[in-house]
């Protein structure tokens, strides 16, 4: 068997309430001063009072950041941070969806560094000798099925006007991750369907993965689809129905700690000049260009995809290409039940913006290189193209 390797966050609770969870695994880090980083939607929906009101109550001073925008510009990270050390923080929480967990793992990071967050983008770049002390204390408490941002060790921001880029190192594993499937009940439907597709190609590209897949990613991205699959259309029917939001959070998360270790590929490279240029949700960008990008990837590599099909297509048989095609046709059918329109178009993207996505794409070579089959701007431009 190949050589690998495997790394998570230390400390998951699942099913209970998220503040005595938070509590109990606060009370090991001796943090007195509380920072919860979340944004104006989950303030909103209310889920953050109560969590704020019950660690108070415990005795914590807690403050709450509620000014992250999705798809965290830089300027907005950094004012993060400056809050997180006016008050003071010991310890930082990030309770939402992939933008304020993304965005409290750089405060709990930069609070402690001297190091410039744009010296941080790509792969292990933070310097740890500009650490004095070590990142802040980091928990993790999602509020959407998507991400898997609270078991995995990268931050996405957006730089400048229009391209997002990764921090991705392993100090941003969290100290701890909360999953209360109460959280999520109140998801519209399409942030339920944009998130819960997010999570899907997440275990797709894992399993998929050129590079650093292995028997734990694979198992997990497994279980994550298994989940996710029966999950996202329960949950779609019926926003109230704990039990799918609960196999949708956990799907979410196997899925995040699937990809953390056997990372994303071209659906995510494609996927992120369209959410940085056109501010379309993460997940719909993907599900935008899922079928080109897999059909591209299929015509040379479909044996995973045809295992995959195996997995989830009831009836799948025929030849490995067959089997691939059932995969990709289950995936769109999923998506289209879930109410997503993909097209391109349909976003205002039009056929003179595709060269600008194919040129960005080509920029993406953190996840391009993890891509089963090699990606070209010719086949970016036509895999837009596709999806117009
Ligand atoms: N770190 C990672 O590993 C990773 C992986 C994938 C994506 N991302 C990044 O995460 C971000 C996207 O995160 P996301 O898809 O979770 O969306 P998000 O965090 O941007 O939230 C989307 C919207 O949903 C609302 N919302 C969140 N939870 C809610 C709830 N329970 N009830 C009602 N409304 C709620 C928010 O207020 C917001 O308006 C992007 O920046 C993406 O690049 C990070
Ligand atoms: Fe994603």
């Amino acid at each position: 068997m190949t050589a690998f390797s495997f790394q998570t966050v230390p400390s998951l609770k699942f099913g209970e309430p998220a503040a005595e969870a938070l509590a109990a695994m606060l009370g090991n880090f001796g943090a007195k001063r509380l920072m919860i980083i979340t944004d104006p939607g989950v303030v909103s929906a209310g889920l953050v009072d109560p969590v704020a009101s019950a660690l108070t109550e415990l005795g914590l001073t807690v403050a709450v950041y509620d000014d992250v925008e999705a798809d965290p510009p830089q300027a907005k990270v950094l004012a993060a941070v400056s809050a997180a050390q006016d008050f003071g923080a010991e310890a930082i929480v990030g309770l939402g969806g992939g933008s304020p967990m993304d965005t409290a793992k750089l405060v709990a990071l930069l609070c402690r560094s001297t190091q410039a967050l744009g010296d941080m983008y790509g792969v292990a770049q933070v310097d740890r000798a500009q650490i004095a002390e070590g990142r802040l204390p980091l928990f993790q408490v999602p509020t959407t099925a998507g991400t898997g941002s609270e078991v995995t060790p990268i931050a996405i921001v957006t730089v400048g006007a229009e391209i997002k880029l990764g921090v991705v190192d392993p100090i941003l594993y969290a100290d701890g991750a909360v999953l209360d499937p109460s959280l999520t009940v109140g998801l519209p439907p399409h942030v339920t369907a944009h998130t819960g597709i997010d999570a899907m190609v997440h275990a797709i590209e894992a399993y998929t993965s050129k590079v650093r897949k292995n028997p734990l990613s694979d198992g997990l991205a497994q279980q994550a689809l298994t989940l996710l699959a029966a999950g996202l259309p329960a949950a779609m029917a019926d926003g109230s129905n704990v039990r799918a939001r609960g196999d949708m959070l956990l799907g979410a998360m196997l899925a995040g700690q699937a990809f953390a270790n056997a990372p994303v590929a071209a659906v995510h490279a494609l996927a992120y000049p369209i959410g940085a240029l056109f501010h379309v949700p993460h997940g719909l960008s993907n599900t935008q260009v899922l079928g080109p990008v897999l059909r591209y990837n299929a015509e040379t590599h479909p044996d995973l995809y045809a295992e995959l099909a195996d997995l989830l297509v009831p009836g799948s048989a025929g030849s490995v290409s067959q089997r691939a095609g059932n995969f990709i046709e289950y995936m769109e059918r999923l998506t289209a039940d879930c109410g997503v329109n993909p097209r391109l178009r349909e976003v205002g993207i039009s056929h003179n913006d595709l060269p600008k996505l194919a040129e960005d794409a080509m920029k993406q070579t953190r996840l391009l290189q993890n891509n089963l089959r090699e990606m070209t701007y010719d086949a970016a431009l036509e895999i837009y193209t596709q999806a117009l």
